[in-house]
């Protein structure tokens, strides 16, 4: 049976229409495999908060739309893999739709 190791997901939270200011969740997720942060996302999503607010489209890099900052880099979270505990913000926090969602640029 395959080892499943456990990664801590900090990740940047804010809704603009009922939040003063932004804060941090932090979720524990099982890397099975090869996983990238989007599928922890949407693990995060499915298992633990169905709020949390982030682009998903293509998740094959061709879309474009699912750049964060991933540990402070931006990156294309579909593209991205998680391996050890990592911090997800949006790409821009000040054009914030909500949480990892933001305006495009
Ligand atoms: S979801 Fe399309 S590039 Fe990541």
């Amino acid at each position: 049976m395959e080892e499943k190791k456990i990664i801590k997901v900090k990740s940047f939270r804010f809704d603009p229409q009922k939040d003063e200011k932004p804060y941090y969740d932090t979720f524990n997720v099982p890397i099975s495999g090869k996983m990238s942060v989007q599928d922890c996302l949407v693990y995060i999503r499915e298992n633990e908060d169905p709020s949390l607010a982030f682009f998903i489209n293509c998740r094959l890099g061709f879309c474009r739309r699912c750049l964060i900052r991933v540990n402070g880099k931006s990156c294309f979270s579909c593209l991205t893999d998680a391996e050890d505990d990592i911090v997800v913000e949006p790409l821009i926090k000040d054009q914030v739709i909500r949480d990892l969602w933001s305006k495009d640029i």
